[in-house]
């Protein structure tokens, strides 16, 4: 299988130690991203980091990922509550997929409390801060190597 794993994050994520640090840390997207690469040379996975405001950018980094990518990591931020587009589109992918939440979306509001994209997801991480993001590579690099 494929190494390549395509690391995608959703809306409002680039304001991230910014945007209500209370709730999603200090850290930042870069900070975030410079870990992942770290622990990605670690596990000899291939990183493709991702970020964007725009539903249809995150469906074609999905679309690009098909037949190349071994696992996908996403957090979708706000459209994993309102996104059946997104959940189509990793439908449409064979591989693992891994979703992450900073926060503990279940101790949030109850809109925060369903999700499109766990009916497809292997795996949830949530409330784990901005290490959810290296507990969802392990996790991939786990299912890649499996036998
Ligand atoms: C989030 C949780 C979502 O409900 C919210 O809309 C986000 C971030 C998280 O990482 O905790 O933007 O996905």
């Amino acid at each position: 299988m494929s190494r390549i794993v395509y690391l995608l994050n959703g809306p409002n994520l680039n304001l991230l130690g910014k945007r209500q640090p209370e709730i999603y840390g200090h850290e930042t997207l870069a900070d975030v991203e410079r870990d992942c690469r770290a622990l990605c040379a670690e596990l000899k996975l291939d990183l493709r980091f991702f970020q964007s405001n725009r539903e249809y950018e995150l469906i074609d980094w999905i679309h690009e990922a098909r037949g190349a990518a071994g696992g996908i990591v996403i957090n979708p931020a706000a459209f994993t509550h309102t996104s059946v587009a997104l959940l189509d589109a990793l439908n449409a992918f064979d591989g693992p997929v891994i979703e992450v939440h900073i926060s503990n979306v279940h101790k949030r509001e109850s809109f925060r409390h369903h999700s499109y994209v766990s009916l497809r997801a292997e795996g949830v991480i949530a409330g784990c801060g901005v290490q959810g993001y290296q507990l969802a590579l392990r996790r991939i690099a786990a299912l890649i190597d499996k036998p």
